[in-house]
């Protein structure tokens, strides 16, 4: 997998707040990449640093594994807060100044309005245009230098539930040209929805990074009450992790591993259980943990 972005020890401080910590990331080719935390976790300042528009204090990163420069920075296109277009001009006449600006050539505004479905529209005033419709013209504007990589942040913000419908079914749409998509996102649903791959932040901190795939399948836990549950267990391969819960015996799967194998291992011990019951732990359960924990360390 080719690396578009590397990220090693990035910290951003402001006076005595430190906004981004020591932050290290790979983003692959092809991800759709979310940056998942709460407000003030340090989403956009990354986001920013990222694209120059931020000093960082300290820390390095890579595009397309070569250091940042204005070339490069072609490559990618971004929306951090909404650009600012004339409420007086039509979509399309906003995009051709946006071409003007950017250097792009005007024949990528119409398929740029078409894959954002505003082609019907194209000639109304930006005024007219709903905060879902805007949202998506905001895209097509990054989409019109044709980048390789698109940053999001927090595309789906103060939309109505068709409107996020409809901007999710569209990064999905960019997505599946093979551009690599960062989205920033508060929201777990959303990184669940769209992304690939995701990381969590909390002040700053990286908490976790991983596919979304694994998280979803890795987690399948058991509990079990038994005599000597947790010392027989402790032995067994099929055991990722083992907590004592309330008497109980909390054990975290190992891929391809069901409560039957657990189960069956106990018997060839000789022990029989109780109480055994397989919990499957919803993503938004595990980021809720994530987050407690890291408020106890
Ligand atoms: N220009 C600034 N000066 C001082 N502090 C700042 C500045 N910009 C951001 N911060 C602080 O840095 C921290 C991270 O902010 P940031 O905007 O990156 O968070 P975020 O994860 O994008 O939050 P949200 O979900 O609310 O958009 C916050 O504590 C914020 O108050
Ligand atoms: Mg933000």
């Amino acid at each position: 997998m080719e690396t578009v972005l590397s990220i090693r020890g990035l910290t951003k401080r402001y006076g005595r707040l430190t906004a981004v910590n020591n932050l290290s990331l790979e983003v692959g080719r092809g991800e759709v990449f979310g940056i998942l935390g709460p407000n003030g976790s340090g989403k956009t300042t990354t986001l920013g640093i990222l694209l120059d528009v931020i000093n960082r204090t300290s820390g390095e990163f890579s595009w397309f594994g070569e250091p940042p420069t204005k070339e490069m920075r072609k490559r990618i296109g971004a929306i951090l807060e909404t650009p600012i277009f004339y409420p007086y001009l039509s979509a399309v006449r906003n995009l051709e100044i946006v071409a003007e600006i950017k250097e792009a050539s005007k024949e990528n505004i119409e398929p740029a309005l078409q894959k954002v479905e505003l082609f019907d529209r194209k000639d109304d005033k930006f005024r007219t245009y709903s905060l879902g419709m805007k949202q998506r013209l905001s895209i097509a504007s990054a989409l019109i230098c044709d980048p390789e990589v698109m940053i999001l942040d927090e595309p789906t913000n103060g939309l109505d539930p068709q409107g996020i419908a409809e901007i999710r079914e569209l990064i999905r749409r960019i997505a599946a040209e093979g551009k690599t998509i960062i989205l920033a996102s508060h929201l777990l649903d959303e990184v669940q929805k769209v992304c690939t791959h995701f990381c969590v932040l909390k002040k700053g901190n990286l908490l976790y990074s991983g596919s979304v795939d694994e998280i979803g399948a890795g987690a399948v836990t058991v509990e079990v009450v038994a005599e000597k549950a947790p010392e027989v267990l402790k032995e067994w391969s099929g055991a990722k992790e083992i907590k004592l819960e309330n008497g109980k015996c909390l054990v975290t799967l190992s891929d391809n591993q069901s409560a039957v194998d657990l189960n069956r291992y106990l018997f060839e011990k000789g022990v029989v259980a109780s109480h055994l019951l397989t919990q499957k732990k919803s993503l938004e359960k595990q980021f809720l943990e994530l987050l407690a924990e890291s408020e106890n360390a």
